[in-house]
């Protein structure tokens, strides 16, 4: 790898909940220098705020520094793969101004990652094209978190798997390919409410906000419940000015 090293820890923290944060994420928090905190926008200002609290609570090493950043929009119109790789290109090229200019050699960076860094979220693939372009040579440590999966799975008190069994993890958009292929399906990403064109007879497991205090949850056959979801996950994105929720589908009577 060639270009100026720098250490940098993509640390998970928890799908919502402060105390999702673990032991091994806090001693982390602890080593950092500088962190940066992506700024999404007025949307999703209360994720902001909730890595600053986490900060606030953990990062007592007197002299953290923390690097807030504006993040572009993804295009909407054209293909969605070419969409996202333009994005994640210019997202690359911001990382790469934050480890040059922000962090020095022998600094320890940090991002805060929602949930845990391998599951739908792309900063260790920035970070590996950080890499590829060459100025930066980023020494990357993992710290996994809480999953807004098993956030959802211990709300509603049930497990992910059937006995011995495989599960999809997909995103509303791909849900009416993928339904079929395990005998339990989570879905996350969908803004769409997918769930309406899936069989009516599958057992649902919806969650919002999960981990924190405006936490809903709905859970029934989903032919039952379909409306009240919709009805719901409405009012709440209309009162929050947004929403995340993930949601299980899985065979009925197959617990
Ligand atoms: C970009 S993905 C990030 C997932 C994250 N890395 C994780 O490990 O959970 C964002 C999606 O995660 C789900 N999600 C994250 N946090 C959530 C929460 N507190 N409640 C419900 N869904 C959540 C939603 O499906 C949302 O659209």
């Amino acid at each position: 790898m060639t270009g100026a090293r720098r250490q940098v820890l993509v640390i998970g923290i928890g799908a919502g909940n402060p105390r999702h944060v673990t032991l091994e994420a806090v001693e982390a928090i602890h080593r950092l220098d500088v962190v940066f905190i992506p700024d999404k926008g007025e949307e999703k200002r209360e994720l902001a705020t909730l890595r600053h609290d986490i900060l606030r609570a953990h990062a007592d090493n007197g002299r953290l520094r923390v690097v807030t950043y504006a993040v572009p929009k993804r295009r909407a119109e054209g293909d969605y793969g070419g969409a996202v790789d333009d994005w994640h290109a210019t997202i690359a090229g911001i990382h790469e101004r934050l480890l040059m200019d922000e962090a020095g050699e022998g600094d320890v960076a940090g991002f805060l990652v929602w949930g845990d860094p391998s599951l739908y979220d792309s900063t260790l693939r920035i970070l590996e094209r950080v890499a590829a372009r060459g100025r930066v040579a980023p020494q990357v440590e993992v710290i996994a978190g809480i999953t807004a999966v098993q956030a959802l799975t211990a709300a509603h008190q049930t497990t992910l798997n059937e006995i011995g069994r495989p599960v999809t993890i997909t995103t509303g958009r791909r849900l009416a390919e993928d339904i079929g292929k395990a005998d339990s399906t989570v879905v996350m990403l969908d803004g769409a409410k997918a769930f309406r064109d899936a069989d009516p007879d599958l057992d649902i497991f919806w969650g919002a906000y999960l981990g924190t205090p405006d936490e809903i949850l709905i859970s029934g056959r989903l032919g039952d419940v379909s409306d009240e979801i919709v009805r719901v996950r409405e009012e709440a994105r209309a009162r929050h000015g947004w929403i995340m929720d993930t949601y299980l589908l899985k065979r009925r009577g197959k617990e």
